[in-house]
């Protein structure tokens, strides 16, 4: 059985207690990993979560003439000669992170060619932002068929404004820009602690960049870059998901190696809804529920603002919470796809607009429920741990995609969940 088909069957209603270490980031790992299509030398990469989009992204790499080992959590890259730039669109496909390959075969030999990627379905996902900042960097982007190719003589550094600092848009532009002749400056770029990452690798790789973690990020164009070895940082997400898990369930969850000052809005929420929430960069983070939460409002925005990623798994946590919450998405259009099936487990949420309104606190029971995608799969996870009985997770495949091991960390923290 293919593991589209399997499905997780929780029994729910016990609180979740206990201390786990989360994964290396899903994301981060993605542009590691592509990072590695910019040098001739290996590439070493530690903490890199075993999930099949990992397996995907290293498959695409080799297709474009890339030696890519795995490990363990441990991924080696060698890219001595490019031998391919324009990956077969069924590979891009399969996953939104394979258009990070364009900055890197640009920047390395001139021309790059590909569909537009796949990914989740949470909206409209526009591309507009790299190709802004490849033209900047003196490429011309031309559409052929259903491929957008780009092309250069010669990569110059630049000024580039971007409308928004898209995340993936700042990584591949940045792919191009360490490569380029001269100085690039990127305002509006995406300060993600994702995004701050991949520049740090790239400066373990010989490239020059400043300001990555700010809506400025400046580049010196550098010769080549050389090989490097580099960990990649805990995922936020997947602790945002367990520590939100603790708080549906009246619980008390520790992530031991979350990284606090990736997560201040969340610790931020967490309080407001009624948590002791005790946080520093040796113990982690430990949310402590005391009681029933309170019903919060949260914006979803990009970073430092509430992670549009933990979105669906904080709704179902504010059916927890007594009182009317409220989530703004404003970030993508189609983000909540997970409300039908909250409400399949008894959850009063409604939409409007970009805004989503629960009411809480309610009894949830188990039911049948289908992940929709990635963290929308985790929110019915979330729910159906704080319902009564059992509830069946479909469309798990999903939640592979971004979670190494949920089963095992979640019965760590004392949940009953099996795979079936
Ligand atoms: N946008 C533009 N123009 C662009 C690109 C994006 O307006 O050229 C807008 C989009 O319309 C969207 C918003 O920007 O509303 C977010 O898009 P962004 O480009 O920042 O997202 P992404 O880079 O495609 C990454 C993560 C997502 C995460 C977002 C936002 C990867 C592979 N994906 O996507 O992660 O939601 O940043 O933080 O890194 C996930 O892990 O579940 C996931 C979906």
């Amino acid at each position: 059985m293919s593991s589209v088909e399997q499905a997780y069957v929780i029994g729910g209603g016990r609180p979740l207690q206990g201390t786990v270490e989360v994964s290396g980031s899903k994301n981060a790992a993605l542009y590691a990993i592509a990072a590695g299509l910019l040098t001739a030398e290996t590439l070493t990469l530690t903490n890199v979560p075993r999930i099949a989009d990992i397996d995907e992204m290293a498959e695409l790499l080799r297709v474009l003439g890339s030696h890519v080992e795995i490990e363990g959590e441990t991924v080696r890259i060698s890219t001595p000669e490019i031998t391919c730039t324009a990956p077969p669109a069924e590979q891009v496909l399969r996953l939104r992170a394979s258009f990070l390959v364009m900055g890197p075969l640009l920047a390395r030999t001139g021309e790059a060619e590909c569909v537009p990627p796949g990914g989740d379905v949470i909206g409209s996902r526009p591309l507009d932002v790299h190709f802004v900042g490849f033209r900047m960097l003196g490429a011309e982007v031309s559409r052929h068929g259903a491929n957008w190719r780009v092309q250069s003589a010669g990569l110059r550094g630049a000024r580039i404004f971007f409308d928004y600092p898209s995340v993936l848009g700042t990584v591949n532009v940045l792919f191009a820009a360490v490569l380029a002749e001269g100085h690039t400056t990127i305002l509006n770029a995406a300060p993600e602690p994702e995004v701050a990452m991949a520049a740090r690798l790239l400066n373990a790789m010989g490239a020059c960049i400043t300001g990555e973690g700010t809506p400025t990020i400046e580049v010196d164009g550098v010769a080549a870059l050389h090989g490097a070895e580099f960990e990649v940082i805990p995922d936020r997400l997947e602790a945002g998901t367990y520590l939100l898990a603790g708080a549906a369930t009246g619980g008390d969850v520790c992530i031991a190696n979350a990284v606090p000052h990736h997560m201040d809005s969340l610790i931020a929420k967490l309080r407001d809804m009624g948590m002791t929430v005790h946080a520093d960069a040796a113990s982690g983070i430990r949310a402590t529920s005391n009681g029933p939460l309170q019903a919060v409002q949260v914006q979803a925005v990009p970073y430092p603002g509430f992670a549009t990623d933990l979105h669906p798994q904080m709704a179902a946590a504010m059916t927890q919470a007594h009182g009317l919450s409220l989530v703004h998405e404003r970030v993508y259009d189609n983000r909540t796809l997970y409300v039908n099936e909250l409400r399949k487990l008894g959850a009063r949420i409604v939409t409007g607009g970009d805004s989503v309104i629960i009411e809480g606190r309610t009894q949830l029971t188990g039911s049948v429920v289908r992940a929709l995608d990635i963290r929308a799969g985790a929110s019915v996870v979330v729910a159906g741990l704080a319902a009564e009985g059992e509830t069946t997770v479909l469309g798990i495949g999903h939640l592979d995609r971004g979670y190494a091991d949920l089963k095992g960390q979640l019965q760590a923290l004392g949940a009953q969940i099996e795979r079936r």
